[in-house]
């Protein structure tokens, strides 16, 4: 029997044998969903970095992935005079600077930028913008739809917020023509009440069906992998509890130091910085129980169900469940690099960490013991994003007489940089007449088999923001629990006498403070 008959159809179906090709995924088949509607995208705080760096690089690639409205307008507003065409130019050179070219395509989309000068203390300039924004609507037939992206520093968030609602800006037309959004960049607060009043002032003005707070983790390709791979297979699920799995290991590490943020990073410290967001997203993520339907508020309300599991960590044991640490000098690439307090703007005597390990536990019958940890620091060895699931060794070894006690437990990766695969450890029988053991380990890559154009975590947030769709965005209960758990954390550290002793100094280049290895 060959091949071809063992293929048999039944109507529609057919049934392979045993070898199932390996398909490839036609291209551009998921790239968009749908075209949002026309819509025109405020850009509060356009002269920034933000901007510049991710915004219109964002942008742009939609536009050539024909991603966007049409009509489409941009509407960028900051302190900074400058006219549309200067502008423009500005976004031509990040562009450039992202090497992102595309001559023939920047023309066309350059004709859909303009900006004004805004000042953020007066209303006055917020009810010039809305005159404007109006006239734009008019002549480009928008339907009245606005994006208005916070691209300010954090402390702007509230002031900013109340101007566009005093100026008319917040409304949303009654007969559902036109929408309204605000897109808020993390970080939401500095603690559970600052938390809670920015929020309250959004509120002022802005319905939680208006708002969007990014998150630009839960955009990466891989990072929503994660729900795919564990909900959309039948054999994971069985194993992913205490019965199973030893504990997790949660890393985020960067080479990268506090950069040209020292005014934000001194506030912040990686527990702001890292922890309240993006790591508290994995581990709901990793640990959450499948919702009944893939839907933004069922994801959300099982990832809240896990912020509500975390075991309050004792403040006065604090050592046993938090490492904290602070980059020393040492090379990375083999390029000597400062210690954090000799960066550009930074107290020499600074007391703020750059490192934190924590080890969390659930609260829940499914992880029950299971501890999860969680790294991240900037100037460690390697930019690196992985989620362990480190599974328990065999409950009895038949092996013991020729091997020992000891086989190697079963070791799941999910890789979210610079490896984005899946990986699996196990043993296997080493060829040969004696009885040997070798791990191997069975990898997926995820752009195996696909060539195509991938979107940007920006690029994906900004559509969904678009298209309306919260998936990818905090919800405030989520963001107030990761604060409640938080904050008691940060005051233990960051009030207590003995501040400086629980900071260890770490050489750039290493994994962190000796005392973790
Ligand atoms: C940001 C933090 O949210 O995430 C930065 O503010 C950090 O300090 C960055 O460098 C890391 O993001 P990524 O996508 O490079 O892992």
């Amino acid at each position: 029997m060959n091949n071809n008959d063992e293929m048999r159809n039944i109507g529609n179906t057919t049934i392979a044998g045993t070898t199932a090709p390996d398909l490839e995924i036609p291209f551009g088949s998921c790239l968009i969903e749908e075209n949002p509607d026309p819509c025109m995208i405020v850009i509060v705080g356009a002269s920034g970095d933000l901007t510049a760096r991710k915004i219109i690089p964002a942008l742009f690639n939609l536009y050539l992935n024909n991603g966007l409205s049409d009509p489409f307008l941009v509407v960028g507003c900051a302190r900074t005079k400058l006219s549309d065409q200067e502008f423009r130019d500005k976004m031509k050179d990040a562009l450039l600077s992202a090497n992102i070219h595309n001559n023939s395509k920047w023309q066309g989309f350059s004709q859909s930028l303009y900006y004004q000068a805004i000042d953020y203390e007066e209303l006055s300039s917020f009810k010039a913008l809305a005159g404007s924004l109006r006239k734009l609507d008019i002549e480009h037939g928008m339907k009245g739809n606005r994006v208005f992206y916070l691209a300010i520093p954090p402390s702007l968030y509230k002031s900013t917020a109340q101007m566009l609602g005093n100026a008319g800006l917040s409304t949303e037309d009654e007969n559902k023509n036109g929408w309204v959004r605000i897109v808020v960049e993390k970080p939401f607060g500095r603690d559970l009440d600052t938390a809670i009043d920015l929020d309250r002032s959004l509120h002022e003005h802005f319905g939680e069906h208006q708002i969007f707070r990014i998150d630009h983790y839960l955009a990466k390709e891989t990072v929503q992998n994660i729900l795919m791979f564990r909900f959309a297979n039948a054999i994971f699920e069985p194993i992913w509890n205490r019965r199973y799995i030893d504990h997790v290991r949660i890393t985020a590490a960067e080479t990268l130091g506090v950069e040209h943020r020292a005014g934000y990073y001194e506030q912040a410290g990686v527990l702001r910085d890292m922890f309240q967001n993006h790591m508290m997203q994995l581990l709901a993520l990793t640990a959450m129980d499948p919702p009944s339907l893939f839907e933004a508020d069922r994801v959300r309300d099982e990832k809240v169900k896990v912020y509500r599991t975390i075991r309050p960590f004792p403040t006065a044991d604090l050592q046993d469940y938090l490492v904290l640490g602070q980059y020393a000098a040492g090379t990375i690439d083999g390029k000597k690099v400062p210690a954090y307090r000799d960066e550009a703007d930074i107290n020499p005597e600074s007391l703020t960490p750059t490192f934190a390990m924590m080890k969390i536990f659930l609260d829940n019958w499914r992880w029950q013991g299971v501890p999860f940890y969680l790294t991240s620091g900037k100037r460690l060895g390697k930019k690196l994003t992985e989620i362990v699931i480190q599974f328990k060794e065999v409950p009895h070894s038949m092996f013991r007489k020729t091997l020992g006690e000891h086989i190697t437990a079963n070791r799941l990766i999910l890789g979210i940089y610079p490896d984005e695969k899946i990986s699996l450890t196990f043993q296997t029988k080493n060829p040969g007449a004696r009885v040997c053991l070798r791990s191997v380990t069975m990898d997926f890559h995820y752009h195996q088999n696909y060539t195509g154009p991938i979107l940007d975590a920006y690029e994906k947030v900004l559509l969904d923001c678009m298209l309306g769709d919260h998936m990818l965005f905090w919800r405030q209960d989520g963001v107030e629990l990761c604060w409640a758990f938080l904050t008691p954390i940060l005051e233990g550290c960051e009030t207590c006498d003995d501040r400086s002793k629980l900071l260890l100094p770490y050489e750039s280049g290493s994994w962190g403070p000796e005392a973790i290895k």
